[in-house]
């Protein structure tokens, strides 16, 4: 059964729109927590959109299920990384352009520098996950570098219109099959809805699911607590498994 961290960048997001103090992320993510949240995941980008140097190091100090922090692979990033120790680090692109992480890690092409990131995290005993599209030349230099987890960008299949939706389910699948083959564990995550989630769910051998926006988005109507408790409800029991997992 996989499991449900909550990322709570948007949050932050709505802080920084005023510049001010509320909401905080940080009583929000014990909230999560009581919801069910296995684990509280932050990015902090390197022009501090939303989540702020503060945000970070108290969510270490409160968190108490697992602290996810999402990063570039840049020397800046190492440092705070290694300074604050969060449970997992995932990395991730970075554009400033961007609205969002857009695609996957292109690891294929930077396997020194990700293998020298990874070892310095993985001394200090803070494990690694990768940010990749369901390819099978990224999962495997993901192994390579010696990445302990890969996380599948579930947006091409969130985004796909219904007839190319299955295509889209059966690369992650297999995505996951290899990875876990190679001694990969595998976590997945983007653009996942309470109306999309039970496919991935089912997924054997999918550990965690990163979801942000959606559980946020409803939050709004029902409180972060309730938001989560019915993702968490639908990651649990997926009514529609998927037939090929
Ligand atoms: N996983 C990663 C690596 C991400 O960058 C994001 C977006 O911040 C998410 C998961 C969550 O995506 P969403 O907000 O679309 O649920």
């Amino acid at each position: 059964m996989a499991s449900l961290g909550v990322n709570i960048d948007h949050i932050a997001n709505v802080r920084e729109a005023r510049k001010t103090v509320e909401p905080d992320p940080v009583p929000m993510a014990l909230l999560a927590e009581l919801g069910g949240a296995d684990g509280i995941t932050v990015h902090l980008r390197e022009d501090r959109r939303h989540i702020q140097d503060r945000d970070l190091e108290l969510l270490r100090q409160t968190v108490r299920s697992r602290l996810n922090l999402e990063m570039a692979a840049t020397s800046e990033m190492l440092a705070i990384a290694l300074k604050i120790s969060p449970d997992m680090v995932t990395l991730v692109p970075e554009k400033r352009e961007e609205v969002t992480t857009e695609g996957g890690l292109d690891v294929v092409n930077q396997q020194s520098h990700l293998s020298e990131m990874i070892n310095e995290l993985k001394l200090e005993s803070i494990p690694v996950s990768l940010f990749i599209d369901p390819l099978s030349p990224q999962i495997e230099a993901s192994s390579k570098v010696g990445a302990n987890w890969i996380e599948l960008h579930t947006g091409s299949y969130a985004e796909a219109s219904w007839q190319n939706r299955q295509l889209q389910l059966s690369r992650l699948i297999e995505a996951t099959a290899r990875a876990t083959c190679l001694g990969l564990r595998v976590n997945s995550g983007h653009g996942l809805t309470y109306q999309n989630v039970e496919p991935i769910a089912s997924i054997k051998d999918m550990e965690e699911l990163n979801i942000g926006h959606s559980i946020i988005s409803r939050a709004l109507a029902v409180g972060l607590r309730q938001a989560v408790r019915e993702m968490k409800d639908l990651i649990r029991n997926p009514r529609n498994s998927n037939s090929l997992g």
